[in-house]
């Protein structure tokens, strides 16, 4: 403080610096370019919360700039915010905070899209700019749709699907048995570890090659994504046995079947070789009697031809 009182009286022979300064200074004023910038480039909300897409003007000298918001879909870009006013979808849900930040309240999954945010600032030397913001407005899944069969023969094949299509992002799929989440990998739980099924957190389904009597139980499934989750009711599945039963009816069946085709064959074989003998035998007879008519047919067509040509 002692230093700079000094200083001052100094100032009037520096008259030739100031003014170079406030030219300077003017220059710059002119070259003053509008400059947006965001906080978050790709916000998130969940369904039915409020969210805020920043769009802050980092250097502008223009006092009343043009602010615009568009939402950018497939369709095109169409407002969300021209000449002072919310229009669309957002009406009656957004705001704009200064100094361009759009804030809407209650975000439906329909507000999932890219909004463009524009400055126009006539009286900057670089006079527009403008800002893309990827919202997604992530939706909770709803109670998946599950099927779980009945019941089963021993070591056959099973399959378990679940599938719940409201839920953004997509939904992942996690199958209990009996309350008890079925790993990925059989082997990561000794309750699992003779089973054998593969598993798929995408698709939802959850096969079993062969089942197994401990492969029985209630089966239910839970849909989850980032915003929550959803699970449909347990489902029993039966493991029933066909060793006694299918087997020997298998194998029965299998003889049968067998027999009938061995025996029909046989039949066949020998029946065709005696038949096509006789049948050709009579068909050498037929013909020779079909022929006669034949002949006299034709030679009736003959003489109509001979007739109609003649009359020609
Ligand atoms: C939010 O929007 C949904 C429809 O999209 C409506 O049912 C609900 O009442 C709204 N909630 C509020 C707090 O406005
Ligand atoms: C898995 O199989 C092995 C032999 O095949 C058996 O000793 C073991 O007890 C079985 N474990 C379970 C949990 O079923």
């Amino acid at each position: 403080m002692a230093r700079s009182r000094p200083a001052f009286p100094l100032l009037p022979p520096a008259g030739p610096l100031l003014a170079l300064l406030a030219l300077i200074s003017a220059l710059c004023c002119c070259s003053v370019s509008v400059v947006l910038r965001t906080s978050d480039e790709s916000p998130w909300t969940d369904e039915f919360d409020n969210v805020e897409l920043t769009c802050l003007i980092e250097s502008i000298s223009t006092k009343t700039p043009r602010i615009e918001w568009k939402k950018l879909t497939r369709d095109g870009p169409s407002y969300v915010f021209f000449d002072g006013k919310i229009s669309g979808d957002l009406e009656q849900r957004a705001v704009i905070r200064d100094p361009a930040t759009l804030f809407i309240t209650n975000a439906t999954r329909s507000d999932t899209a890219r909004y463009r945010c524009e400055v126009t600032a006539a009286d900057d030397l670089k006079s527009f700019d403008e800002i893309v913001i990827d919202l997604v407005v992530r939706v909770k899944p709803v109670a998946p749709k599950c099927s779980v069969p009945k019941s089963v023969p021993f070591g056959k094949s099973a399959e378990l699907r679940c599938l719940e299509e409201e839920g953004f992002p997509k939904s992942q799929y996690t199958w209990f048995k009996d309350r008890e989440e079925v790993p990925d990998d059989p082997r990561a739980n000794p309750r699992f570890l003779n089973a054998s099924y593969s598993l798929s957190a995408d698709t939802g389904t959850l096969k079993f090659l062969a089942v197994r009597k401990e492969d029985a139980g209630d089966y239910f499934c839970r849909a989850k994504n980032d915003a929550g989750y959803a699970e449909c009711s347990a489902q029993k599945m039966e493991v029933y046995d066909i060793d006694v039963v299918g087997i020997v009816l298998g194998v029965l069946v299998v003889l049968v079947v067998l027999l009938c085709v061995s025996v029909g064959v046989c039949c066949a074989y020998k029946q065709g070789y005696f038949s096509v003998e006789k049948t050709t035998g009579n068909n050498y007879k037929v013909p020779a009697k079909g022929d006669g008519l034949d002949y006299v047919r034709t030679d009736d067509e003959g003489d109509f031809r001979h007739k109609s040509s003649f009359v020609i």
